[in-house]
């Protein structure tokens, strides 16, 4: 080895070591909840692994409820018990109301417009309250509801046409399609996704897709911003496509509604109400925003939905005695040839049951919306650092066994005799989150999943297509933006 080589060497090993040495140093004198030691530059980003809401599970049992890694250049703190997200999500909601901005998502100053990513600033409120008042208040989802039921009319009309012709079903794609339909005949009273002809529903359907795709992946950019100039995965320039694209729909379907209520045609639905306000005097709500909510509403609430639906009935799948009970609460509750409503719901304390359950073994957002710490604050006599991105591992709290018996089954009946709901209060249960970033669907996904379940298992019996049984499904998950099935569910549907 020549002299050059050696000294190369030995310059990296002693880097190496003074670098983990300030890092310790740094550590210790700033007093940061404990964690795995980080690697110079990288971090802990190998620890994650592909499965991260596993690897950290892991690690919180090591390392405790609060615990601190540095992915790139990033300090992260990840909190495991519903004691410390209280803390963080509720009494310091002050501090830890922010987001960590990923980079893809300020293509186009998006973030300073969008719900999901701004500040909880005075325009955040004006949108969140829009929300709450004209697309998820009790009053319009009452009065959208025909419009969603039209759509699961068709789902299982669908559904029935494939068991008449005994033909096997992606129940995943169905249910993702009607979700879309759901959202968007909510919205608009159109539907995004129809059948593969139609260029630009596909083309719509498509790009949510690719959208969901990608933002499960990890950018390096955000660990390493000095690397954003050059965006080395390309996650800039494709969200940038996407984002054109859909704005673009979107913009299409407000213009086009503008005209049509200048002739004086009214639909009854959020877009319709939107405008109403915006057109009034005291509109305090722009065009531009109106746009931007429709986009987070629709990036937010397609995936969750429709993946939280797919989790209930491979559930119920994996478990038929516990779909047999499902059966047999609709059939007690409803007639035979009455058509399932979301009026409905509030008789089937066992499918409520089913739902919460499905959400606490599989919350679609294991770590929440990643949240930002915006000064330094003392949590359970650690110091959490000004600008830390704060995971909430709801996963691992869904699955503790110090909180649950048997946390890895299914047992609905867990919740009959229990008042914990995922509406914010119960912080053993929070896959929606909970204080002021809770998130705003809320009502319409637990309306959605409830009346679509029920209606799959009152309509029809289900068998597992390809031959599988039910012992040998596979279970597991894949992380991604949200928490999907790694197999698809193919069944065969029977009419009931
Ligand atoms: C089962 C279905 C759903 C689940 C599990 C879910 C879960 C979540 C979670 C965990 C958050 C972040 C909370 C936090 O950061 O503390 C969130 C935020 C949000 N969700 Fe949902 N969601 C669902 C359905 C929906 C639907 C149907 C919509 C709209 C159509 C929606 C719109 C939003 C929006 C706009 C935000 C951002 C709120 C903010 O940052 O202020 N979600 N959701």
């Amino acid at each position: 080895m020549d002299l050059q080589l050696v000294t190369l060497v030995c310059v990296s090993i002693l880097t190496f070591f003074i670098l983990k040495l300030l890092y310790n140093q740094i550590q210790n004198s700033t007093n940061l909840p404990p964690g795995p030691r980080p690697y110079p530059i990288i971090g802990n980003i190998l620890e994650l692994g592909t499965n991260p809401h596993i690897a950290l599970t892991k690690l919180s049992k090591i390392y405790g409820p609060i615990m601190t890694l540095k992915l790139g250049s990033m300090t992260t703190i990840v909190i495991s018990s519903p004691q410390l997200a209280k803390q963080v999500l509720q009494e310091h909601s002050q501090i830890f109301s922010s987001r960590k901005v990923p980079h893809a998502a300020q293509i186009f100053d998006n973030h300073k417009f969008s719900i999901v990513w701004l500040p909880p600033s005075a325009k955040w409120r004006k949108l969140r309250k829009a929300c709450a008042t004209r697309v998820f208040s009790p009053q319009v989802l009452d009065s959208t509801k025909v419009l969603r039921h039209q759509k699961l009319k068709e789902l299982l009309d669908f559904v029935k046409e494939k068991s008449i012709k005994g033909e096997v079903l992606d129940l995943g794609e169905a249910i993702f399609s009607t979700v879309l339909n759901s959202i968007s005949n909510t919205f608009f009273s159109m539907d995004l996704s129809h059948s593969t002809s139609d260029e630009k529903s596909r083309e719509f359907k498509n790009i949510i897709e690719s959208c969901m795709e990608d933002g499960g992946k990890p950018n390096v950019a955000d660990f390493f911003p000095i690397l954003r100039p050059i965006d080395p995965q390309g996650f800039q320039a494709r969200t940038t496509n996407y984002f054109v694209k859909l704005a673009k729909i979107v913009d299409g379907i407000i213009e086009c509604r503008m005209c049509s209520r200048d002739d004086s045609k009214v639909s009854n639905d959020v877009l319709d109400s939107l405008l109403t306000e915006v057109e009034g005097t005291s509109s305090q709500l722009s065009r531009k925003e109106i746009m931007h909510v429709f986009l987070d509403l629709f990036v937010a609430g397609i995936d969750t939905t429709s993946t939280t639906l797919e989790w209930a009935m491979a559930e119920l799948l994996h478990n038929p005695e516990k779909l047999a009970k499902v059966k047999e609460e609709l059939c007690e509750t409803i007639d035979e040839d009455e058509t399932l409503e979301e009026q409905h719901i509030s008789k089937f304390p066992y499918l409520q049951a089913v739902v919460k359950e499905t959400l606490r073994l599989h919350p679609p957002a294991p770590f929440l919306v990643p949240h930002k710490c915006d000064e330094v604050v003392n949590i359970s006599g650690f110091q959490v650092p000004k600008d830390a991105q704060i995971l909430v591992n709801v996963w691992a709290m869904g699955r503790d066994p110090t909180i649950w018996v048997n946390p890895n089954m299914f047992e609905p009946e867990r919740f009959l005799e229990s008042e914990i709901n995922f509406k914010g209060h119960n912080f053993e249960l929070i896959p929606f989150g909970a204080g002021k970033r809770i998130c705003p669907g809320l009502p319409f996904a637990q309306r959605s999943v409830c009346l679509i379940v029920a209606s799959l298992v009152h309509n029809f019996d289900w068998k597992l297509a390809d031959g599988l049984i039910t012992e040998n499904m596979n279970m597991m998950e894949h992380f991604g933006l949200t928490l999907k099935r790694v197999e698809t569910l193919r069944v065969q549907a029977i009419l009931a």
